[in-house]
């Protein structure tokens, strides 16, 4: 029996990889539109506590041993604190977004101007609406792309081209999923977790065949956004709620979920993964 809890634990034993990040202080948060299902801009929010927060999130990485770089927040561009959606960068390579709504596409040329002054010589403006890390997940080995609410399907081939790595297009059918990345978590190399009821029927089948071995969400994690999870390989950055929900299917798996409240954000439709570019290479 011990032999078989060792052997057990040595088997799920996840290593962290530390990784680099891009992060924005919600100085200017607030939700005064509407481009989501989420966002009531009668609810009163506090850019406060949006703040206290997102510290929380940030300090949590800098402990775990990650890299925070900070773009400065721009006046007048209260969702800037979701900077998964200001870019991708992938092996050195920055494909920096075109929003969809007007009232978000000024962050674009304010993400162009971070990685060029900050030294990143391979730097893209994408031609088609693409809202970075919102809709393209980097699984290690492929990029899975969301379309149905935001990405322009051009994107997905502009995507392929310019990193050069396959693409695979999902279907997102839920108005309350309607970036990639609040259905869906990358946890490692080829390893997800995801809530199939988010996507049309073809795409759930390519999921299910692709990733037999993926967690799939319950809807009530979903709805907390437990699946805008940012994992480094072995530690699970997650919704408070979501770790009551599904924290025990990540550890069975030998993963460490780790509950960050971040309600005031929810507010504008973002948690965790939303708030947080990964910079590659
Ligand atoms: N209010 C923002 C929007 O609707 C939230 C973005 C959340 N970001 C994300 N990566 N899902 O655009």
């Amino acid at each position: 029996m011990a032999q078989t809890n060792v052997e057990q634990i040595s088997n799920n034993n996840r290593t962290a990889r530390s990784r680099r990040f891009l992060m924005c202080r919600p100085t200017y948060f607030d939700v005064t539109y509407s481009i989501n299902p989420w966002m009531d801009p009668s609810v009163p929010t506090s850019a406060d506590t949006g703040l206290a927060q997102w510290k929380q999130l940030h300090d949590a990485y800098v402990a775990l041993g990650h890299d925070v770089a900070l773009i400065e927040p721009v006046p007048g561009l209260p969702d800037m604190v979701f900077a998964a959606n200001g870019a991708t960068v992938i092996d050195g390579k920055v494909l920096v977004a075109r929003f969809r709504h007007a009232q978000r596409a000024d962050e674009a040329p304010a993400y162009l101007d971070w990685f060029r002054t900050a030294g990143w010589s391979q730097v893209h403006q994408a031609e088609y609406i693409n809202e970075g890390e919102g809709d393209f997940l980097y699984t290690g080995s492929e990029i899975l792309a969301g379309c149905g609410f935001r990405s322009d399907l051009r994107a997905h081939d502009e995507a392929r081209e310019f990193f050069g790595i396959p693409v695979v297009g999902l279907t997102l059918v839920d108005p309350r999923f309607y970036h990639l990345d609040t259905a869906l978590a990358v946890l490692g190399p080829g390893e997800i977790m995801y809530y199939p009821e988010a996507f049309a029927p073809d795409s759930q089948r390519l999921l299910a065949e692709r990733f037999p071995d993926a967690i799939q969400a319950d809807e009530p994690t979903a709805a907390v956004f437990g699946l805008n999870a940012l994992s480094d390989g072995r530690h699970v950055l997650m919704p408070e709620r979501a770790v009551e929900l599904a924290g025990s299917q990540l550890r069975e798996r030998g993963f460490v979920p780790i509950g960050i409240d971040l309600t005031e954000l929810l507010k504008a439709g973002g948690n965790a993964k939303c708030c947080t570019l990964e910079l590659r290479g």
